[in-house]
């Protein structure tokens, strides 16, 4: 199936950069690695690839690699032989077969369990494969993109990943970048997100005031492009053809507004940076009911960080 509506929006240099390493990437036929958080676009990424690829006529197939239930997750995989183990009654091609001449996309392949991983390796070494029950290899021609959202040479070291499947799927790393190291990227896609969501509905889009537009291009987007394309649908069918205020904007946007203000009175107020962090945080907690992964995220950092930082004023 060609898709050729694959559109991945955005101005920043971050993406722009991305962007234009896939493009050429994409001809080159050579096994992908995304990294990057959820949300910030792998799939779609992974989509674009195949679609600008020789490959683009056949299928595009996409597995989840933490979905996959441990004891049928060979067999979805590579596929399996008519009574190759109690209650396959049928012979089953797999997901790989399935991408054959196409492109296999393989979605957080750090989950991928262990004893699966040498089994991928050989695959993508060999092109070949035994299903399960099997008597005789199956060949197969597929591109490989892989995707995670960990730092999959951090799993190596801790021995979760097998070093040699690593290097063979990171053979061209792709990075997309978090949206908050794009945040001029937010007003266009919210501007098109709105757009085709109010077309798509049949409704009148909203629009948003310069003090709305300045909060959400300052948020920290911890759910990344997806959560703000979930924050369009929602925006344009409950306030269709309104114009939104920085007070119709959900509370955990409307945080980081709140702290940037109060922060700044603070500083009039002539107190030092320490007792600013400290009173912000006392505030962030406040606000998340003592839950400090709450409160973390309202302040933009880390758990970890925080814990530190409650340290250092003795709050914790
Ligand atoms: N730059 C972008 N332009 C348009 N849509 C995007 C962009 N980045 C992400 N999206 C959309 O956001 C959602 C999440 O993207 P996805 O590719 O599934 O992220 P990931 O795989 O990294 O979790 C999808 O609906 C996707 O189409
Ligand atoms: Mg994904």
């Amino acid at each position: 199936m060609k898709d050729m509506n694959i559109k991945i929006i955005g101005e920043s240099p971050a993406l722009q950069g991305v962007i234009r390493a896939a493009g050429l990437v994409a001809s080159a036929d050579v096994t992908t690695l995304i990294c990057g958080e959820s949300g910030t676009g792998k799939e779609l990424l992974a989509r674009l690839l195949h679609s600008k690829s020789q490959r683009s006529t056949n299928t595009f197939v996409a597995l989840n690699c933490a979905a996959l239930p441990e004891p049928l997750a060979e067999a979805t995989l590579f596929g399996h032989r008519k009574g190759a183990y109690t209650g396959a009654a049928d012979s089953q091609p797999g997901v790989i077969k399935a991408a054959d001449g196409g492109t296999l996309f393989l979605d957080e392949i750090g989950e991928l369990p262990l004893s699966l991983q040498a089994k991928l390796l050989r695959f993508l070494e060999t092109g070949e494969f035994m299903p399960v029950g099997a008597s005789s290899a199956v060949k197969v021609n597929a591109r490989v993109i892989s995707a995670t959202n960990r730092d999959l040479y951090a799993e190596v070291q801790a021995g979760r990943f097998r070093q040699d499947l690593f290097y063979r799927l990171n053979v061209v790393p792709l990075q997309m970048p978090p949206l908050r190291q794009r945040l001029e990227d937010v007003e266009i896609l919210l501007t098109q997100f709105t757009h085709s969501f109010a077309t798509e509905s049949r409704l009148a889009p909203p629009s948003y005031t310069k003090e709305a537009l300045d909060t959400l291009r300052s948020y920290n987007w911890p759910g990344n492009v997806r959560e703000l394309k979930n924050f369009c649908h929602r925006m344009t069918i409950l306030l269709s053809g309104c114009l939104i205020t920085v007070d119709n904007l959900p509370a955990e946007i409307k945080g980081t507004r709140h702290a940037m203000r109060e922060g700044f009175s603070l500083l009039d107020m002539g107190l030092g940076l320490n007792e600013m962090e400290e009173e912000l945080i006392r505030q962030a907690l406040l606000r998340a009911d003592g839950n400090r992964s709450k409160a973390a995220r309202a302040l933009g950092v880390s758990r970890d960080t925080l814990l530190y930082r409650l340290k250092k004023h003795q709050l914790g």
